[in-house]
């Protein structure tokens, strides 16, 4: 199994912090942001990581990160996204990386409480299609929201006004390599972007999708509360654990 991190665009949301440097360089407490999504990996047991950066400050990545010895890897692989085209567009940038086989994304402004190793466990004895992780949040209206028929997912709707449920999908997404003939069929969205929940909303057309229930605390850190609130998580006891 590989892992693409994504961390391109150009964090809008969060100007000035942003302005001359790129999101997810940007302090969790101790570390910087990219750092969360690389240990969610290696802790998952993936090793072999493409980081797919983008925006202001890209090569500040190199020097920061350099061959990811510090996370006990010994290489790390490195793409540009030019603009902001979404997330689906930046994950296709990881095709050739890919190479046919089975990939977990972390979006790189995601923290999670606790590893991922056993959902990555689940998805690998899946043999094949996508699973998602669901949260339950209080404010659903900022992420894609999952509606539920019983225990199945029918319908992933992106950032709804009305969401029909609470459960958020979060930013970590498991495919097999079919993942990329889906992002040749995408459109761009109203806000012009190519939309992760096409992707996964095609998943679930083909019966393909199965998710899981994420224990403990999980946030974003993309807007200046959820910044804050991912630093106090993290100092309030670590993540990744
Ligand atoms: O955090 C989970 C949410 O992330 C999901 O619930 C949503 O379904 C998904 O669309 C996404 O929503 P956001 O609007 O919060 O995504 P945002 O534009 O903040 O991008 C999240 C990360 O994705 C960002 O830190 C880096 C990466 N990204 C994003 C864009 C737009 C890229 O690498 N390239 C891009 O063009």
């Amino acid at each position: 199994m590989k892992g693409v991190i994504l961390a391109g665009g150009l964090g809008t949301r969060l100007h000035p912090l942003t302005r001359v440097t790129n999101k997810h360089l940007l302090p969790i407490y101790t570390k910087p942001m990219i750092y969360y999504p690389i240990e969610c990996l290696v802790k998952a047991g993936i090793e072999d990581i493409l980081v797919v950066t983008g925006g202001n400050s890209a090569g500040d990545f190199l020097r920061l990160l350099g061959n990811g010895e510090e996370f006990g890897l010994k290489h790390i692989n490195y793409t540009y996204q030019k603009g902001e085209g979404g997330i689906a567009e930046a994950l296709g940038l990881a095709r050739h990386f890919a190479d046919g086989e089975p990939i977990v994304v972390v979006l790189g402004d995601n923290l999670l409480e606790h590893n991922i190793a056993d959902a990555v466990q689940r998805f690998r004895e899946q043999g094949g299609g996508a699973k998602i992780l669901l949260k339950q949040v209080h404010d659903p209206q900022r992420f894609g929201v999952a509606e539920l028929e019983g225990e199945k997912v029918v319908r992933i709707v992106e950032k709804p006004k009305e969401p029909k449920s609470d459960l958020a999908v979060i930013g970590i997404y498991m495919y097999d390599g079919t993942v990329f003939e889906m992002i040749d069929d995408l459109e761009p969205s109203e806000r012009g972007e190519l939309e992760i929940t096409d992707v996964n909303n095609k998943y679930i057309a083909r019966q393909a999708m199965t998710w899981d229930r994420v224990e403990g605390w999980w946030t974003d850190a993309g807007t200046f509360d959820s910044l804050l609130r991912a630093s106090n998580l993290v100092a309030d006891g670590g993540a990744n654990k």
